[in-house]
């Protein structure tokens, strides 16, 4: 079975949640999830999956800085672990403060690392979207953005099936999809 690692940082709670979210949507299909703050992870969980969703609270419209750390300090898997799937969430403290822009830097890195990464074209709410992976403004509570961080952790699951399981009917899913 495929295995996915939902890796996050979170000062005051905020992105966790969007995390367990994520984790909730990845759980609807057969795959392996492990749900880690970025104090708990290691270079093991790194190498055991095959897809990796990454939040971080947006800080001054980039992932925080423990983030960027843990990803600095993973340099000697560098040119080791290309070909992950991989997709970004983050929480900001309000609209327009950079959320996209941090999930973007995230992206950013998982790309330094070789790793597929991808958006998202669903709308799951009323001009509610999530293409460059899932934001939210504080906490998520409304259901868009329940549903936004729920629809990241389906489509990761989705892709990691497709190209490291090898399930092409889930093609077929993304494809047949209402949006
Ligand atoms: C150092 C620092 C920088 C921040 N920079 C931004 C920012 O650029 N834009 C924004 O909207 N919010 C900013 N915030 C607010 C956080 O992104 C926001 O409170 C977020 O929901 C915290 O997530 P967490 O609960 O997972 O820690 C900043 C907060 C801190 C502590």
């Amino acid at each position: 079975m495929a295995n996915i690692l939902i890796l996050y940082d979170s000062d005051t709670g905020h992105t966790a949640k969007m995390a367990e979210y994520v984790a909730e949507g990845a759980k609807k299909y057969s795959v392996n999830v492990r749900v880690l703050s970025v104090d708990e992870a290691s270079k093991e969980d790194i190498l055991w999956c095959d897809g990796i969703a990454v939040g971080s609270p947006t800080y001054l419209g980039l992932l925080s800085w423990k983030m960027k750390k843990f990803w600095d300090d993973m340099v000697d898997l560098w040119g080791k672990i290309d070909g992950k799937i991989g997709c970004a969430f983050s929480s900001s403290g309000g609209w327009g403060g950079g959320n996209e822009l941090a999930c973007m830097s995230i992206l950013t890195v998982l790309m330094n690392y070789g790793f597929l990464v991808f958006g998202v074209t669903d709308y799951v709410g009323d001009k509610f979207t999530l293409h460059y992976g899932a934001v939210t403004a504080g906490e998520p509570r409304r259901e868009e953005e329940i549903e936004a961080c729920r629809r990241l952790g389906e489509r990761l699951a989705q892709w990691v099936l497709i190209y490291v399981d090898g399930k092409k009917e889930y093609l077929e899913e993304i494809k047949n999809r209402e949006i």
